[in-house]
């Protein structure tokens, strides 16, 4: 196999742990049953990898009891859940406009059903939510504020703390589809009420994997009711976590290897995890903010964001943003004869370097908005804990080069 470089850590992390693959693996061929559906010993140790992977997720994010932890398919399912299971005919919602499709859509079909109303807080140009733009949005009917922890489109982290303080008592959904894994996340110490993340991302877990926590006190509405090899003597739902919102056989080898997954992490350390990341942009940045023709968005300090950036090799800038346009200021804004489409970038980094990288939209068309990207795009360069400084001099040098039209 040729040497490729992985830099779409944002789309999904490659690549995993050995022991991700070594618990599924254990899961296929030694374990094999459905957890909580049988008494038979294999079914009670699948239902304890089960149970220690809950465990492990919630010591990751300080969650008091693991059981209102809560397996999904991904973060779009969790966040469906709550924007669906919580929220009722006549209520507000507040977003930001740096929210992902798997936000927004959910709640422009409520919104459009004429079932609640919605606003959305704008972000400045680098992405970034002023708390302060929330309180004149609030309502008497503000039942829900949902936030996208940090951008998967140019890294900027928002402030979370700030938020909860701002909207008060109003339910927080933090989408941390990003920043599971790699930020610390306390859902006590930040006040956050549902947390929605996904297992494959910074979470190095497997694909089909995910989870949302719900803080204990609030009730969803189940998006299906089914199975759950608990109280089958009823023909109801049962009303208690987590088998409220666990219908049917969950991806059991999937949270096996979920489990595994989080147990590396708490052993590496977020921190350690958070330190490699920022030395890797850090680095990244300095190497290529420079380089003329190239636009970087969102923070250029690497402690406002995570390790997922966005350029464009810009040829004409938008007039009067001469200066501060996107994050770099004016260091790199000599015009260019021709602008080097996101896509084609995209196409020569794959084609010409073997540097994998995503270019588009992201699944975020509200964010590019923001940042005025949109309908191109960005090349969206998302590094994770197993990129080298190595691997992004690599990188650097082959922006340089496309950007001087050297390719
Ligand atoms: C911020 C954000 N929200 C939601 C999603 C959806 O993730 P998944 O496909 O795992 O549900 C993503 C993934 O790209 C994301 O970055």
């Amino acid at each position: 196999m040729t040497r490729f470089i992985y830099l779409d850590n944002a789309a999904t992390s490659f690549p995993k742990p050995p022991r991700v693959i070594e618990a599924m693996t254990h899961f296929m061929t030694r374990v094999g049953a459905n957890p909580g559906r049988s008494g038979h010993r294999k079914s009670v140790e699948a239902a304890r990898t089960v149970a220690r992977a809950r465990k492990s997720l919630a010591a990751m994010f300080n969650i008091p009891d693991p059981d209102r932890i809560v397996f999904t398919m991904n973060v779009t399912e969790a966040l469906n859940t709550v924007i669906y299971g919580f929220l009722n005919p006549g209520d507000h919602v507040i977003t930001t406009s740096m929210e992902h499709n798997s936000v927004l859509r959910p709640l422009r079909h409520l919104e459009t059903q004429g079932m609640i109303t919605l606003s959305i807080a704008p972000c400045d140009i680098k992405g970034q939510l002023d708390p302060g733009t929330l309180m004149p949005l609030i309502r008497k009917n503000t039942a829900l504020m949902v936030l996208n922890h940090a951008s998967n489109v140019c890294g900027t982290i928002q402030d979370v703390k700030g938020v909860k303080h701002a909207i008060g008592h109003i339910p927080l959904l933090l989408d941390a589809a990003q920043t599971a894994g790699c930020l610390p996340i306390d859902v006590l110490d930040a006040g956050i009420d549902f947390l929605a993340f996904t297992g494959h991302k910074a979470l190095l877990g497997p694909q089909g994997t995910g989870g949302l926590y719900v803080r204990k006190g609030l009730e969803l509405r189940p998006l299906i009711r089914g199975g759950t090899g608990s109280v089958s003597e009823k023909e109801v739902q049962p009303d208690f976590f987590p088998d409220i919102l666990e219908s049917g056989t969950r991806n059991n080898v999937g949270i096996a290897g979920l489990g595994a997954a989080v147990d590396f992490i708490l052993e590496t350390g977020i921190e350690a995890i958070r330190d490699h990341e920022k030395a890797l942009t850090r680095a990244f940045l300095s190497a290529i903010r420079d380089v003329p023709g190239i636009t970087v968005y969102g923070p250029l300090d690497a402690e406002a964001r995570t390790s997922t950036l966005s350029i464009t090799f810009d040829s004409i800038l938008p007039p009067g943003d001469r200066y501060d346009y996107g994050g770099c200021g004016a260091v790199n804004l000599e015009l260019m004869e021709e602008e080097v489409y996101p896509a084609e970038a995209g196409k020569i980094l794959s084609a010409g370097y073997d540097i994998l990288v995503r270019t588009g939209l992201h699944c975020a068309p509200i964010a590019h908005k923001t940042l005025k990207t949109f309908p191109e795009g960005t090349v969206r360069i998302s590094m994770g804990w197993f990129n080298t400084p190595e691997e992004m001099e690599i990188t650097a040098r082959a922006i340089r080069r496309i950007a001087a039209r050297q390719q």
